[in-house]
């Protein structure tokens, strides 16, 4: 599908709810299918790669039910034999579930096959492949790829350095540790989302955290609970985005996710000049929650400290995006990372925005993106939801329509974006692929 966007005719104004985190919605039905007793979550995302995660532990032995907005998970997995798990186009999905079923004892005797799509096939996994074999995970992928078979086997701990600062990593590594004799010792090379940190506790495991130090005791029993998911900031992001960019806007997201480990997106809009404010005003299963307001403003490029890229990880292409409008120049750095998500963000959005007439320079481990005038015209996302989100903001302050081919992957994370935007007052249509 397509989406065409015309340039915003008035102000975007009103509040808007956004869809559940993804990553605590991954992590909960994780949890949920290993605990015993039924855990009941509510503001599940309801998105292709939340299910995803949640169809892989049906398959695997849990029930998983549908109830009024609630899924219900009762926990206790297999055996299953031989099973192929597909989790589309989420790398959280397939890399914390290989960490959390390497070593379960229930599925000893199981053979299970992870795979995903095209883009989920290019990612690497030897990042999780190498500390898990090195705790004894019988666990092969393809040259360093998916799929990845897996055979759950006995487990050893290990004290385990990341090479990069990664949640899904350290996840991945920590969901192992449960299952792993002794006690496995995660040291951060730098700060990551820390919903995992924040998850096991509410499960009733015991984790220590001693600064970057996380250590956690194999053999412990999750215990099942009622959970609710906040908000998503990472999907927030594009509509506060919108807010800045659209002259006279003023508009409110509210039960967002503020959690501090991944905040970086707040503080870079608020360093590039954005008119916004926000507040975590309460505790939702142990994530702070609250309420972001955003007014349009002038936008001014900077330089972004490589310090907070892993705290705005998801939110570059949006942050390139205003790039493009801001004043000047901004300079990304330190943000290799962006190259092994759902795309090569880097390439993909330097390429995206110089169809729309931007300067931009790329180099190994950022862009520099100088700001002007964005011209209408056809671009594509290239199959990753952030894309095309992004350049769907793009197109409210462009001086001619924006077509975004391959729009649809929107509904990897925010199916509702589209109906959202539009409440607030923007122009969107999708068109089908033959009638454009
Ligand atoms: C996620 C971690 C991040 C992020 C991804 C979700 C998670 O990936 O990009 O969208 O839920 O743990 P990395 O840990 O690989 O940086």
């Amino acid at each position: 599908m397509k989406l065409l966007v015309t340039p915003a005719r008035k102000p975007l104004t009103g509040r808007c709810q956004p869809p559940g985190d993804k990553s605590v919605s991954h992590r909960l039905a994780i949890l949920g299918g290993l605990a015993a007793g039924q855990t009941v979550i509510t503001g599940y995302l309801d998105s292709a790669d939340t299910h995803a995660t949640l169809a892989a532990m049906a398959a695997l032995g849990a029930s998983v039910e549908h109830h009024d907005g609630e899924i219900r998970i009762d926990g206790g997995l297999g055996p299953v034999g031989r099973v192929t798990l597909d989790l589309g186009n989420s790398g959280t999905g397939v890399r914390l579930l290989a960490g959390a079923l390497a070593g379960r004892p229930e599925l000893f005797g199981s053979e299970l096959t992870l795979i995903g799509d095209e883009s989920l096939s290019r990612r690497p996994m030897g990042r999780i492949i190498e500390p898990l074999g090195a705790m004894g995970a019988d666990l092969e992928g393809h040259a360093g790829c998916l799929p990845l078979r897996l055979r759950p086997s006995a487990l050893q701990a290990i004290r385990y350095t990341p090479p990069v600062a990664s949640a899904q990593i350290k996840s991945a590594v920590l969901l192992a540790g449960l299952a792993a004799q002794g006690e496995t010792v995660l040291v951060e090379p730098g700060p990551s989302r820390d919903h995992t940190e924040r998850l096991l506790p509410a499960f009733g495991v015991e984790l220590e955290q001693h600064g970057n130090e996380l250590r956690l005791r194999g053999g412990q029993r999750l215990r099942a609970g009622g959970f609710h998911v906040p908000g998503d900031l990472s999907s927030a992001a594009f509509i506060l985005a919108a807010g800045l960019l659209v002259p006279g806007s003023e508009l409110t997201v509210d039960n967002v996710g503020i959690n501090p480990s991944r905040d970086g997106v707040l503080r870079i809009l608020q360093a590039m000049g954005g008119d916004l404010a926000w507040q975590a005003e309460r505790s939702v299963g142990a994530e702070p929650v609250g309420s972001a307001r955003v007014r349009s403003a002038r936008l001014a490029g900077i330089e972004i400290p490589p310090e907070w890229v892993p705290l705005a990880i998801d939110e570059f292409p949006v942050v390139m995006a205003l790039a493009a409008v801001a004043s000047g120049q901004t300079r990304i750095s330190g943000a290799a990372e962006l190259r092994v998500k759902e795309s090569d963000r880097l390439a993909v959005m330097c390429r995206q925005l110089e169809r729309l007439g931007v300067k931009v320079e790329e180099t190994e481990d950022g862009a520099c993106v100088h700001g002007g005038a964005i011209a209408g015209g056809e671009v594509d996302s290239c199959g990753d939801h952030r894309i095309a989100m992004s350049l769907a903001v793009l197109g409210l302050v462009a001086e001619a329509p924006v077509l975004i081919a391959n729009a649809e992957w929107i509904r990897t994370s925010f199916p509702g974006f589209v109906d959202d935007l539009r409440a607030l007052g923007a122009e969107l249509e999708w068109q089908a692929e033959e009638d454009s």
